[in-house]
Protein backbone atom coordinates (compact mmCIF):
# COMPACT_ATOMS: atom_id res chain seq x y z
CA UNK A 1 0.00 0.00 0.00
CA UNK A 2 2.70 2.24 -1.41
CA UNK A 3 -0.05 5.02 -2.03
CA UNK A 4 -1.17 5.00 1.33
CA UNK A 5 1.31 4.65 4.04
CA UNK A 6 4.53 4.76 1.89
CA UNK A 7 5.58 0.90 3.06
CA UNK A 8 3.05 -1.72 3.16
CA UNK A 9 2.80 -2.75 6.76
CA UNK A 10 3.85 -6.25 7.74
CA UNK A 11 3.83 -7.22 3.58
CA UNK A 12 4.43 -11.42 3.93
CA UNK A 13 4.14 -12.26 1.01
CA UNK A 14 5.51 -15.68 1.83
CA UNK A 15 7.17 -18.24 0.53
CA UNK A 16 5.30 -21.53 1.06
CA UNK A 17 8.49 -23.71 0.79
CA UNK A 18 8.02 -26.36 -1.51
CA UNK A 19 8.94 -28.97 1.16
CA UNK A 20 7.66 -28.39 4.90
CA UNK A 21 10.45 -28.72 7.65
CA UNK A 22 7.33 -29.27 9.62
CA UNK A 23 4.15 -31.64 9.44
CA UNK A 24 0.86 -30.59 10.32
CA UNK A 25 -2.73 -32.10 9.30
CA UNK A 26 -5.41 -29.66 7.34
CA UNK A 27 -8.52 -29.46 8.91
CA UNK A 28 -11.47 -27.36 8.20
CA UNK A 29 -14.21 -25.91 10.56
CA UNK A 30 -17.23 -23.94 10.08
CA UNK A 31 -17.24 -20.27 11.37
CA UNK A 32 -19.85 -17.96 11.38
CA UNK A 33 -19.06 -15.11 8.32
CA UNK A 34 -20.36 -12.44 11.32
CA UNK A 35 -19.98 -13.31 14.33
CA UNK A 36 -21.90 -10.48 16.23
CA UNK A 37 -25.25 -10.12 14.84
CA UNK A 38 -28.26 -12.67 14.54
CA UNK A 39 -29.19 -11.58 11.16
CA UNK A 40 -27.26 -14.33 9.16
CA UNK A 41 -26.54 -18.25 9.62
CA UNK A 42 -24.25 -18.16 6.80
CA UNK A 43 -20.66 -20.02 7.54
CA UNK A 44 -17.08 -20.30 5.95
CA UNK A 45 -14.79 -22.59 6.35
CA UNK A 46 -11.39 -21.61 8.30
CA UNK A 47 -8.83 -23.57 7.84
CA UNK A 48 -6.50 -24.70 10.81
CA UNK A 49 -3.39 -27.05 10.98
CA UNK A 50 -3.07 -29.16 13.22
CA UNK A 51 -0.25 -32.03 14.62
CA UNK A 52 -1.27 -34.61 18.19
CA UNK A 53 2.04 -36.37 17.76
CA UNK A 54 3.07 -34.80 21.09
CA UNK A 55 0.03 -34.27 23.11
CA UNK A 56 -0.69 -35.95 25.99
CA UNK A 57 -3.84 -36.25 28.81
CA UNK A 58 -4.11 -32.44 30.03
CA UNK A 59 -0.97 -31.48 27.90
CA UNK A 60 -1.84 -27.92 26.36
CA UNK A 61 -3.04 -26.55 23.49
CA UNK A 62 -0.40 -24.31 21.80
CA UNK A 63 -2.42 -21.86 19.20
CA UNK A 64 -0.82 -20.34 17.21
CA UNK A 65 -3.01 -17.06 16.47
CA UNK A 66 -2.66 -16.79 12.18
CA UNK A 67 -2.11 -13.22 10.78
CA UNK A 68 -2.56 -11.68 7.36
CA UNK A 69 -1.17 -13.91 5.18
CA UNK A 70 -1.52 -17.98 4.22
CA UNK A 71 -1.33 -20.42 7.52
CA UNK A 72 1.31 -22.55 6.76
CA UNK A 73 3.91 -19.77 6.12
CA UNK A 74 3.81 -19.18 9.29
CA UNK A 75 3.55 -22.86 10.38
CA UNK A 76 7.11 -23.15 8.33
CA UNK A 77 8.66 -20.42 10.30
CA UNK A 78 7.63 -20.56 14.17
CA UNK A 79 10.01 -23.82 14.92
CA UNK A 80 9.92 -22.59 18.69
CA UNK A 81 6.17 -24.22 18.83
CA UNK A 82 7.35 -27.21 17.87
CA UNK A 83 10.60 -27.79 19.56
CA UNK A 84 8.93 -27.02 22.78
CA UNK A 85 6.12 -29.40 22.26
CA UNK A 86 7.36 -32.43 23.18
CA UNK A 87 8.72 -31.56 26.59
CA UNK A 88 5.43 -29.88 27.31
CA UNK A 89 3.05 -32.85 25.78
CA UNK A 90 1.57 -30.28 23.65
CA UNK A 91 -1.26 -30.20 21.13
CA UNK A 92 -0.14 -28.18 17.85
CA UNK A 93 -2.53 -25.68 16.35
CA UNK A 94 -2.18 -23.13 13.42
CA UNK A 95 -5.14 -21.43 12.77
CA UNK A 96 -5.57 -19.43 9.84
CA UNK A 97 -7.14 -15.62 9.67
CA UNK A 98 -9.86 -15.38 7.45
CA UNK A 99 -9.25 -13.45 4.46
CA UNK A 100 -6.12 -14.93 3.66
CA UNK A 101 -4.57 -18.44 2.73
CA UNK A 102 -7.65 -21.20 1.95
CA UNK A 103 -9.83 -19.26 4.75
CA UNK A 104 -12.12 -16.71 2.36
CA UNK A 105 -15.83 -16.56 3.96
CA UNK A 106 -17.34 -15.56 0.37
CA UNK A 107 -14.48 -18.00 -1.57
CA UNK A 108 -13.26 -15.77 -5.06
CA UNK A 109 -15.36 -12.84 -4.17
CA UNK A 110 -14.01 -12.29 -1.18
CA UNK A 111 -12.41 -9.36 -2.11
CA UNK A 112 -14.63 -8.06 -4.83
CA UNK A 113 -16.37 -5.63 -2.30
CA UNK A 114 -16.32 -3.41 0.52
CA UNK A 115 -19.59 -5.19 1.54
CA UNK A 116 -17.72 -8.43 1.18
CA UNK A 117 -14.31 -7.61 2.99
CA UNK A 118 -16.57 -6.06 5.93
CA UNK A 119 -16.41 -8.88 7.54
CA UNK A 120 -12.63 -8.88 7.36
CA UNK A 121 -11.75 -7.54 10.89
CA UNK A 122 -9.33 -8.24 13.95
CA UNK A 123 -12.51 -8.92 16.10
CA UNK A 124 -14.15 -11.59 13.66
CA UNK A 125 -10.71 -13.26 13.62
CA UNK A 126 -10.72 -13.67 17.62
CA UNK A 127 -14.20 -15.03 17.46
CA UNK A 128 -13.25 -17.67 14.71
CA UNK A 129 -10.26 -18.70 17.20
CA UNK A 130 -12.56 -19.30 20.02
CA UNK A 131 -15.04 -21.27 18.29
CA UNK A 132 -11.42 -23.64 16.53
CA UNK A 133 -11.02 -23.47 20.24
CA UNK A 134 -14.14 -24.64 21.45
CA UNK A 135 -14.11 -27.56 18.42
CA UNK A 136 -10.83 -28.83 20.17
CA UNK A 137 -11.90 -28.88 23.76
CA UNK A 138 -14.65 -31.09 22.36
CA UNK A 139 -13.05 -33.09 20.47
CA UNK A 140 -10.29 -34.22 22.67
CA UNK A 141 -11.86 -33.91 26.01
CA UNK A 142 -11.90 -37.52 26.19
CA UNK A 143 -7.97 -37.41 26.45
CA UNK A 144 -8.31 -35.58 30.26
CA UNK A 145 -11.55 -37.03 31.33
CA UNK A 146 -13.71 -34.29 30.07
CA UNK A 147 -11.69 -31.67 31.50
CA UNK A 148 -10.87 -28.25 29.50
CA UNK A 149 -7.35 -28.51 28.34
CA UNK A 150 -4.91 -25.07 29.06
CA UNK A 151 -4.79 -23.35 25.73
CA UNK A 152 -1.33 -20.91 25.57
CA UNK A 153 -1.35 -18.27 22.22
CA UNK A 154 1.25 -17.79 20.38
CA UNK A 155 1.59 -15.32 17.81
CA UNK A 156 4.47 -13.44 16.18
CA UNK A 157 3.55 -9.40 14.37
CA UNK A 158 0.13 -9.11 13.71
CA UNK A 159 0.01 -12.14 15.20
CA UNK A 160 1.04 -11.46 18.29
CA UNK A 161 -1.11 -8.72 18.49
CA UNK A 162 -3.63 -11.20 18.09
CA UNK A 163 -2.31 -13.96 20.99
CA UNK A 164 -2.40 -10.74 22.95
CA UNK A 165 -5.69 -9.49 22.34
CA UNK A 166 -7.61 -13.27 22.18
CA UNK A 167 -5.49 -13.49 25.91
CA UNK A 168 -7.39 -9.97 27.04
CA UNK A 169 -10.67 -10.86 25.38
CA UNK A 170 -11.36 -14.21 26.34
CA UNK A 171 -9.82 -15.04 29.42
CA UNK A 172 -11.86 -18.35 29.59
CA UNK A 173 -10.36 -19.53 26.43
CA UNK A 174 -7.11 -18.81 26.29
CA UNK A 175 -4.65 -19.09 29.87
CA UNK A 176 -1.66 -17.36 28.44
CA UNK A 177 -0.45 -15.69 25.33
CA UNK A 178 3.01 -15.40 23.77
CA UNK A 179 3.09 -11.95 21.91
CA UNK A 180 6.47 -11.85 19.94
CA UNK A 181 7.36 -8.26 17.86
CA UNK A 182 3.37 -7.12 18.31
CA UNK A 183 3.20 -3.34 17.83
CA UNK A 184 0.22 -3.15 20.06
CA UNK A 185 0.87 0.82 20.38
CA UNK A 186 1.84 1.25 17.03
CA UNK A 187 -1.91 3.48 17.17
CA UNK A 188 -2.19 7.11 17.65
CA UNK A 189 -0.87 9.07 19.96
CA UNK A 190 0.49 6.04 21.39
CA UNK A 191 4.30 6.28 20.00
CA UNK A 192 5.79 9.04 17.84
CA UNK A 193 5.07 8.37 14.44
CA UNK A 194 8.48 9.11 13.45
CA UNK A 195 10.02 5.57 15.33
CA UNK A 196 9.88 3.08 13.37
CA UNK A 197 11.90 4.84 10.57
CA UNK A 198 14.44 5.78 13.09
CA UNK A 199 14.76 2.39 14.70
CA UNK A 200 15.42 1.47 11.13
CA UNK A 201 17.89 3.80 10.27
CA UNK A 202 19.40 2.89 13.19
CA UNK A 203 19.90 -0.92 12.18
CA UNK A 204 21.94 0.11 9.11
CA UNK A 205 23.90 3.10 10.72
CA UNK A 206 24.79 0.08 13.19
CA UNK A 207 26.64 -1.79 10.21
CA UNK A 208 28.15 1.49 8.82
CA UNK A 209 27.01 5.39 8.90
CA UNK A 210 28.15 5.58 5.57
CA UNK A 211 25.66 3.14 4.14
CA UNK A 212 22.67 5.10 6.04
CA UNK A 213 24.39 8.51 4.48
CA UNK A 214 24.38 6.53 0.84
CA UNK A 215 20.72 5.58 1.44
CA UNK A 216 19.81 9.08 3.02
CA UNK A 217 21.11 10.53 -0.45
CA UNK A 218 18.94 8.32 -2.97
CA UNK A 219 15.95 9.62 -2.59
CA UNK A 220 16.62 12.98 -4.10
CA UNK A 221 18.92 10.93 -6.70
CA UNK A 222 15.80 9.25 -7.43
CA UNK A 223 13.64 12.05 -7.87
CA UNK A 224 16.30 14.37 -10.01
CA UNK A 225 17.78 11.77 -12.34
CA UNK A 226 14.41 10.24 -13.25
CA UNK A 227 12.76 13.80 -14.87
CA UNK A 228 12.92 12.58 -18.43
CA UNK A 229 12.06 9.84 -20.46
CA UNK A 230 15.33 8.73 -21.22
CA UNK A 231 16.79 8.88 -17.90
CA UNK A 232 13.30 6.48 -16.61
CA UNK A 233 14.66 4.32 -19.17
CA UNK A 234 17.97 3.93 -18.07
CA UNK A 235 16.88 3.84 -14.28
CA UNK A 236 14.86 0.41 -15.68
CA UNK A 237 17.79 -1.18 -17.06
CA UNK A 238 20.05 -0.33 -14.29
CA UNK A 239 17.91 -1.68 -11.64
CA UNK A 240 16.19 -4.42 -13.70
CA UNK A 241 12.50 -3.06 -13.72
CA UNK A 242 9.82 -5.37 -15.65
CA UNK A 243 8.25 -2.05 -16.69
CA UNK A 244 9.31 1.78 -17.24
CA UNK A 245 8.06 4.28 -14.77
CA UNK A 246 6.35 6.74 -16.73
CA UNK A 247 4.06 8.63 -14.25
CA UNK A 248 4.87 10.44 -11.31
CA UNK A 249 3.06 7.80 -9.64
CA UNK A 250 5.24 5.19 -10.94
CA UNK A 251 8.08 7.17 -9.31
CA UNK A 252 6.32 7.20 -5.81
CA UNK A 253 5.60 3.45 -6.76
CA UNK A 254 9.60 2.98 -7.06
CA UNK A 255 10.38 4.55 -4.13
CA UNK A 256 7.74 3.06 -1.91
CA UNK A 257 9.06 -0.34 -3.49
CA UNK A 258 12.48 0.41 -2.45
CA UNK A 259 11.64 1.79 1.03
CA UNK A 260 9.96 -1.25 1.84
CA UNK A 261 12.78 -3.45 1.00
CA UNK A 262 15.19 -1.36 3.16
CA UNK A 263 12.48 -2.19 6.12
CA UNK A 264 11.71 -5.80 5.09
CA UNK A 265 15.54 -6.22 4.97
CA UNK A 266 15.89 -4.89 8.86
CA UNK A 267 12.81 -7.23 9.91
CA UNK A 268 14.79 -10.45 8.76
CA UNK A 269 17.91 -9.50 9.63
CA UNK A 270 18.18 -13.27 11.20
CA UNK A 271 21.85 -14.60 11.93
CA UNK A 272 20.99 -17.71 9.36
CA UNK A 273 20.15 -17.41 5.76
CA UNK A 274 16.27 -17.87 5.39
CA UNK A 275 13.51 -17.60 3.04
CA UNK A 276 10.51 -16.40 5.60
CA UNK A 277 10.22 -13.13 3.17
CA UNK A 278 12.28 -14.12 0.16
CA UNK A 279 15.64 -16.13 -0.26
CA UNK A 280 18.01 -13.94 1.79
CA UNK A 281 21.26 -14.51 3.27
CA UNK A 282 22.29 -14.15 6.98
CA UNK A 283 22.41 -10.76 8.19
CA UNK A 284 21.18 -9.24 4.68
CA UNK A 285 21.67 -6.00 6.10
CA UNK A 286 25.60 -6.68 6.59
CA UNK A 287 25.42 -7.82 2.94
CA UNK A 288 23.73 -5.35 2.12
CA UNK A 289 25.97 -2.05 3.34
CA UNK A 290 28.87 -4.06 2.73
CA UNK A 291 28.06 -4.04 -0.80
CA UNK A 292 26.88 -0.49 -1.26
CA UNK A 293 30.03 0.46 0.76
CA UNK A 294 32.48 -0.70 -1.40
CA UNK A 295 31.13 1.33 -4.32
CA UNK A 296 31.83 5.17 -4.70
CA UNK A 297 29.88 7.33 -6.67
CA UNK A 298 29.72 10.93 -7.60
CA UNK A 299 27.12 11.95 -9.25
CA UNK A 300 23.12 10.86 -9.30
CA UNK A 301 23.78 7.89 -11.55
CA UNK A 302 26.88 6.24 -9.96
CA UNK A 303 24.33 6.30 -6.69
CA UNK A 304 21.76 4.95 -8.21
CA UNK A 305 24.03 1.65 -9.73
CA UNK A 306 25.27 1.09 -6.45
CA UNK A 307 22.03 1.24 -4.79
CA UNK A 308 20.76 -1.40 -7.66
CA UNK A 309 23.56 -3.52 -7.48
CA UNK A 310 23.40 -3.75 -3.85
CA UNK A 311 19.38 -4.33 -3.64
CA UNK A 312 20.24 -7.75 -5.84
CA UNK A 313 20.84 -9.49 -2.08
CA UNK A 314 16.63 -9.00 -1.85
CA UNK A 315 15.81 -9.17 -4.82
CA UNK A 316 18.25 -11.31 -6.44
CA UNK A 317 19.98 -13.70 -4.49
CA UNK A 318 19.03 -17.07 -5.73
CA UNK A 319 20.02 -15.33 -9.22
CA UNK A 320 16.89 -16.28 -11.31
CA UNK A 321 14.91 -13.06 -10.69
CA UNK A 322 14.61 -12.21 -14.45
CA UNK A 323 13.29 -8.60 -13.20
CA UNK A 324 12.15 -6.42 -10.47
CA UNK A 325 8.11 -5.65 -10.59
CA UNK A 326 7.76 -2.59 -8.57
CA UNK A 327 3.92 -3.83 -8.81
CA UNK A 328 4.69 -7.05 -7.18
CA UNK A 329 3.98 -6.38 -3.60
CA UNK A 330 0.80 -4.56 -3.63
CA UNK A 331 -0.83 -7.00 -6.16
CA UNK A 332 -0.52 -9.94 -3.78
CA UNK A 333 -3.64 -10.76 -2.26
CA UNK A 334 -2.69 -11.29 1.30
CA UNK A 335 -1.56 -7.78 1.23
CA UNK A 336 -3.84 -6.68 -0.12
CA UNK A 337 -5.99 -7.62 2.58
CA UNK A 338 -3.63 -6.00 5.43
CA UNK A 339 -4.27 -2.90 3.48
CA UNK A 340 -7.67 -2.74 3.92
CA UNK A 341 -7.36 -3.95 7.54
CA UNK A 342 -5.12 -0.82 7.48
CA UNK A 343 -7.60 1.39 6.06
CA UNK A 344 -10.41 0.57 8.41
CA UNK A 345 -9.64 -0.70 12.01
CA UNK A 346 -5.94 -0.87 12.02
CA UNK A 347 -4.65 2.74 11.15
CA UNK A 348 -0.54 2.79 12.35
CA UNK A 349 0.52 6.34 11.73
CA UNK A 350 4.28 6.43 10.33
CA UNK A 351 6.19 9.29 9.61
CA UNK A 352 9.93 10.03 8.46
CA UNK A 353 12.02 13.01 9.41
CA UNK A 354 15.28 14.79 8.71
CA UNK A 355 17.18 12.64 11.41
CA UNK A 356 16.00 8.72 9.76
CA UNK A 357 17.90 7.92 6.32
CA UNK A 358 14.55 7.75 4.36
CA UNK A 359 12.77 10.49 2.13
CA UNK A 360 10.37 13.11 4.32
CA UNK A 361 6.95 12.26 5.08
CA UNK A 362 4.64 13.74 7.14
CA UNK A 363 1.42 11.73 8.43
CA UNK A 364 -1.44 13.11 7.11
CA UNK A 365 -4.60 11.34 7.77
CA UNK A 366 -6.92 13.25 5.28
CA UNK A 367 -4.73 12.02 2.46
CA UNK A 368 -4.50 8.63 3.93
CA UNK A 369 -8.31 7.94 4.39
CA UNK A 370 -8.66 9.71 1.08
CA UNK A 371 -5.91 7.27 -0.72
CA UNK A 372 -8.40 4.31 1.63
CA UNK A 373 -11.20 5.73 -0.65
CA UNK A 374 -9.93 5.62 -3.21
CA UNK A 375 -8.23 2.24 -3.29
CA UNK A 376 -10.82 0.28 -1.56
CA UNK A 377 -14.27 2.60 -1.36
CA UNK A 378 -13.93 2.66 2.83
CA UNK A 379 -12.42 4.90 4.99
CA UNK A 380 -11.05 4.57 8.47
CA UNK A 381 -13.68 5.96 10.84
CA UNK A 382 -11.12 7.47 13.13
CA UNK A 383 -7.67 6.66 14.12
CA UNK A 384 -8.89 5.19 17.31
CA UNK A 385 -10.63 2.52 16.67
CA UNK A 386 -8.08 0.10 18.03
CA UNK A 387 -7.79 2.07 21.16
CA UNK A 388 -11.11 1.76 21.84
CA UNK A 389 -11.23 -2.19 21.26
CA UNK A 390 -7.96 -3.28 22.80
CA UNK A 391 -7.28 -0.58 25.22
CA UNK A 392 -4.45 1.13 23.90
CA UNK A 393 -1.75 1.83 27.05
CA UNK A 394 -4.49 1.11 29.39
CA UNK A 395 -4.15 -2.97 29.71
CA UNK A 396 -3.22 -2.96 33.50
CA UNK A 397 -5.87 -5.57 33.88
CA UNK A 398 -4.60 -7.85 31.40
CA UNK A 399 -2.14 -10.75 32.70
CA UNK A 400 -0.52 -14.23 31.70
CA UNK A 401 1.16 -12.28 29.04
CA UNK A 402 4.65 -12.42 27.51
CA UNK A 403 5.59 -9.42 24.98
CA UNK A 404 8.87 -9.72 23.63
CA UNK A 405 10.65 -7.41 21.08
CA UNK A 406 14.06 -7.57 19.22
CA UNK A 407 15.34 -3.83 19.43
CA UNK A 408 16.53 -3.96 16.35
CA UNK A 409 12.96 -4.39 14.90
CA UNK A 410 11.53 -1.68 13.24
CA UNK A 411 8.29 -2.87 14.66
CA UNK A 412 9.71 -2.21 18.07
CA UNK A 413 8.60 0.74 17.82
CA UNK A 414 5.08 -0.16 18.72
CA UNK A 415 6.04 -2.50 21.29
CA UNK A 416 5.03 -2.97 24.67
CA UNK A 417 8.76 -2.06 26.67
CA UNK A 418 8.04 -1.14 29.77
CA UNK A 419 6.72 -2.44 32.88
CA UNK A 420 2.67 -2.69 32.87
CA UNK A 421 2.07 -5.15 35.80
CA UNK A 422 3.51 -8.16 37.57
CA UNK A 423 1.57 -10.80 35.44
CA UNK A 424 2.38 -9.12 32.12
CA UNK A 425 6.40 -9.78 31.65
CA UNK A 426 8.59 -7.55 28.98
CA UNK A 427 11.89 -9.45 27.60
CA UNK A 428 13.92 -7.91 24.55
CA UNK A 429 16.34 -9.29 22.39
CA UNK A 430 19.00 -6.23 22.02
CA UNK A 431 20.11 -8.18 18.88
CA UNK A 432 16.96 -9.63 17.43
CA UNK A 433 15.11 -9.27 14.72
CA UNK A 434 10.85 -9.21 13.78
CA UNK A 435 9.77 -12.01 15.89
CA UNK A 436 13.22 -13.62 16.07
CA UNK A 437 11.98 -15.75 19.50
CA UNK A 438 9.81 -18.08 17.41
CA UNK A 439 11.66 -19.32 15.16
CA UNK A 440 13.10 -22.54 15.40
CA UNK A 441 16.41 -23.20 17.00
CA UNK A 442 19.92 -22.83 14.96
CA UNK A 443 23.14 -23.54 15.42
CA UNK A 444 23.63 -19.86 14.91
CA UNK A 445 21.69 -18.53 17.26
CA UNK A 446 22.48 -15.84 19.55
CA UNK A 447 22.75 -16.16 23.34
CA UNK A 448 19.90 -13.39 23.52
CA UNK A 449 17.38 -15.76 21.41
CA UNK A 450 18.10 -18.55 23.47
CA UNK A 451 17.73 -17.19 27.24
CA UNK A 452 13.98 -15.40 25.89
CA UNK A 453 13.35 -18.52 24.58
CA UNK A 454 14.24 -20.31 27.69
CA UNK A 455 11.98 -17.44 29.78
CA UNK A 456 8.64 -18.32 27.51
CA UNK A 457 9.02 -22.06 28.37
CA UNK A 458 9.51 -20.90 31.93
CA UNK A 459 6.27 -18.76 31.90
CA UNK A 460 4.43 -21.23 30.18
CA UNK A 461 5.57 -23.89 33.06
CA UNK A 462 4.13 -21.28 35.55
CA UNK A 463 1.05 -20.36 34.14
CA UNK A 464 0.07 -23.98 33.59
CA UNK A 465 1.36 -25.10 37.34
CA UNK A 466 -1.12 -22.71 38.28
CA UNK A 467 -4.06 -23.58 36.50
CA UNK A 468 -3.65 -27.33 36.76
CA UNK A 469 -3.44 -26.71 41.00
CA UNK A 470 -6.60 -23.87 40.79
CA UNK A 471 -8.45 -27.17 38.35
CA UNK A 472 -8.06 -30.19 40.83
CA UNK A 473 -9.40 -27.05 43.08
CA UNK A 474 -12.40 -25.97 41.29
CA UNK A 475 -13.91 -29.00 39.91
CA UNK A 476 -13.22 -31.34 43.05
CA UNK A 477 -17.80 -31.46 43.65
C1 LIG B 1 3.58 -34.41 13.49
O1 LIG B 1 4.95 -34.09 13.71
C2 LIG B 1 5.79 -35.24 13.78
C3 LIG B 1 7.19 -34.74 14.10
O2 LIG B 1 7.21 -34.07 15.32
C4 LIG B 1 5.77 -35.99 12.47
O3 LIG B 1 6.55 -37.15 12.58
C5 LIG B 1 4.33 -36.35 12.12
O4 LIG B 1 4.27 -36.92 10.84
C6 LIG B 1 3.43 -35.14 12.16
N1 LIG B 1 2.03 -35.53 11.99
C7 LIG B 1 1.26 -35.12 10.96
C8 LIG B 1 -0.14 -35.58 10.98
O5 LIG B 1 1.67 -34.42 10.08
C1 LIG C 1 -15.25 -18.59 -8.58
O1 LIG C 1 -15.77 -19.66 -7.81
C2 LIG C 1 -16.90 -20.26 -8.42
C3 LIG C 1 -17.49 -21.23 -7.42
O2 LIG C 1 -16.54 -21.96 -6.75
C4 LIG C 1 -16.48 -20.92 -9.73
O3 LIG C 1 -17.58 -21.53 -10.35
C5 LIG C 1 -15.89 -19.84 -10.63
O4 LIG C 1 -15.38 -20.43 -11.80
C6 LIG C 1 -14.80 -19.08 -9.93
N1 LIG C 1 -14.43 -17.95 -10.76
C7 LIG C 1 -13.15 -17.63 -11.00
C8 LIG C 1 -12.94 -16.42 -11.85
O5 LIG C 1 -12.21 -18.30 -10.60
C1 LIG D 1 22.50 6.28 -18.34
O1 LIG D 1 22.90 7.53 -17.80
C2 LIG D 1 24.30 7.65 -17.58
C3 LIG D 1 24.58 8.96 -16.88
O2 LIG D 1 23.76 9.98 -17.38
C4 LIG D 1 25.07 7.50 -18.88
O3 LIG D 1 26.46 7.54 -18.64
C5 LIG D 1 24.71 6.17 -19.52
O4 LIG D 1 25.31 6.07 -20.79
C6 LIG D 1 23.20 6.04 -19.67
N1 LIG D 1 22.91 4.69 -20.14
C7 LIG D 1 21.97 4.45 -21.06
C8 LIG D 1 21.78 3.01 -21.46
O5 LIG D 1 21.29 5.33 -21.53
C1 LIG E 1 1.94 -1.58 -12.59
O1 LIG E 1 0.70 -2.20 -12.91
C2 LIG E 1 -0.13 -1.40 -13.72
C3 LIG E 1 -1.48 -2.08 -13.85
O2 LIG E 1 -1.36 -3.49 -13.82
C4 LIG E 1 0.54 -1.19 -15.07
O3 LIG E 1 -0.27 -0.42 -15.91
C5 LIG E 1 1.85 -0.48 -14.84
O4 LIG E 1 2.56 -0.36 -16.05
C6 LIG E 1 2.72 -1.22 -13.85
N1 LIG E 1 3.82 -0.36 -13.52
C7 LIG E 1 5.07 -0.80 -13.45
C8 LIG E 1 6.11 0.27 -13.28
O5 LIG E 1 5.36 -1.97 -13.49
C1 LIG F 1 19.84 -11.82 -11.27
O1 LIG F 1 21.13 -12.33 -11.40
C2 LIG F 1 21.40 -12.91 -12.68
C3 LIG F 1 22.79 -13.54 -12.63
O2 LIG F 1 23.73 -12.62 -12.18
C4 LIG F 1 21.27 -11.82 -13.75
O3 LIG F 1 21.46 -12.39 -15.01
C5 LIG F 1 19.88 -11.20 -13.67
O4 LIG F 1 19.76 -10.13 -14.55
C6 LIG F 1 19.60 -10.70 -12.27
N1 LIG F 1 18.22 -10.23 -12.16
C7 LIG F 1 17.87 -9.14 -11.47
C8 LIG F 1 16.43 -8.79 -11.43
O5 LIG F 1 18.65 -8.45 -10.86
Amino acid sequence: MKSVIGISLFSFFAIVASDDVYKLETKYIDVPIDHFSYTSDATFKLRYLINDTHHDKGGPIFFYTGNEGNINSFAQNTGFIFDIAEPFDALIVFAEHRFYGESMPFGNQSYVSPKNLGYLTSQQALADFVYVIDHLQNEYKSRWNGKKLPVIAFGGSYGGMLSAYIRMKYPASVLGAIASSAPIWQFNGLTPCEDFYRITTGVYASYSPKCANTIKNSWKAIRSFTQTPDNKKNLTSLWKLCNTPSTSDDIDKLVGWYSEILVNMAMVNYPYPTNFLTNLPAYPILQFCSTLDSYTWSDDYSLLKSIGDSLQIYTNYTKSAKCNDINETSSNVGESGWDFQACTEMVMPMCSVDSDMFENAAWDFNKYTNDCSKNFNVRPRSQNEPILEYGGKDISTASNIVFSNGLLDPWSSGGVLRRINDNIKIVVLPDGAHHYDLRGKNDEDTSSVKMVRSFHAKEIKRWLKKYYENYAQVHVI
